[in-house]
């Protein structure tokens, strides 16, 4: 393990660090502010009793109020710090990762911690050996994804950005995952119709997270390339519920709207589709099951 570059990264910024180290704290505090919100309604209740507690009533009005959305991402991401806290312990490589990334200036679009481990478990229950990932990024989603291989698995993960790719790569080397995972440089549409065309190997988990005008081309070429009972997870098929919108014209919006459509009438496919919040606002993931 390179010591400068992780050393480096942790006295710059050591921001993951710091933010694991804090969480404590920080969770506490605004663990307080959480349980703010419960109270609310229970002096309501109280009120009947004093009559003359006329004025309070702006507070009323204030709390009904759910359409507060810088309160909700708050307090998402206060339980999400929380949660990853508990349950998501992320080692140097992990954290090294993102720091690079950030160092590099790429977007900070990775998926959330408690996201990649869950993509990852997904992965293991699916018993996958070869995975196929459509937008890599720094690498920190195709960390999770190839952790969840068996030994000889395989991760190719498809990138159009020359600075995501190398970042990618050298965060998957640093990992020690450079044996299992390959990163492919090009439009991932074109990178996909040449694994389709040289007969690759099928793929048993796909997670589809690049631009997502796309995502209906990136759907249709998935189905040549994943085994049947294999399982393809959709990223970003919420935005902050933009996805209901019939009348949007946003090239996002309406890629996803395609999928959906198209998965609605695909009898080879079962699928979901849930909602989440957190660090990473309201958005949600789909869950495809290619019937055996
Ligand atoms: N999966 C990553 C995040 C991916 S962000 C993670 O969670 O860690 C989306 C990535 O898709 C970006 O790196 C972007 O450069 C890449 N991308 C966008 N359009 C693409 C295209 N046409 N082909 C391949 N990659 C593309
Ligand atoms: C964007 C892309 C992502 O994959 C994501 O998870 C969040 C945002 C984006 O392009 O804005
Ligand atoms: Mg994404």
């Amino acid at each position: 393990m390179p010591k400068s570059a992780p050393a480096k990264k942790s006295a710059a910024k050591a921001k993951t660090e710091v933010t694991a180290a804090k969480t404590k704290s920080s969770s506490k505090a605004k663990a307080g502010s959480v349980r703010a919100k419960p109270k609310i309604p229970a002096k309501t209740v109280a009120k009947p009793m004093k009559r003359k507690a006329a004025p309070v009533q702006p507070k009323r009005t204030r709390s009904p109020q759910p359409t507060a959305a810088p309160n909700h991402d708050q307090l998402w991401t206060t339980v999400d710090r929380y949660l990853v806290d508990m349950l998501v312990p992320q080692d140097a490589a992990l954290t090294a990762s993102l720091d690079d990334s950030d160092q590099a200036g790429l977007p900070a679009i990775s998926v959330a911690p408690n996201q990649g481990k869950f993509l990852h478990l997904l992965a293991k229950i699916s018993g996958a050996r070869r995975i196929l990932e459509i937008g890599t990024l720094g690498g920190y989603s195709a960390i999770w994804l190839a952790r969840a291989l068996p030994p000889g698995g395989k991760l190719v993960t498809l990138e159009i950005d020359p600075r995501h790719a190398d970042v990618a790569t050298k965060n998957l080397a640093r990992a020690g995952l450079a044996d299992l995972a390959t990163v492919i440089l090009g439009r991932a549409v074109e990178s996909l119709a040449d694994l389709v065309e040289a007969g690759a190997e099928p793929f048993d988990f796909v997670f589809i997270d690049a631009d997502k005008a796309s995502i209906p081309e990136y759907f249709a070429l998935t189905l040549k390339l994943i085994r049947a009972g294999g399982v393809i997870v959709v990223d970003n098929v919420v935005r902050r519920g933009l996805v209901a919108d019939a009348a949007s014209t946003d090239a996002n919006v309406l890629g996803v709207r395609r999928l959906n459509e198209i998965i609605a009438a695909e009898p080879r496919v079962t699928a979901t589709s849930v909602q989440t919040v957190g660090s990473k606002g309201h958005d949600g993931f789909t869950l495809i099951l290619v019937n055996a």
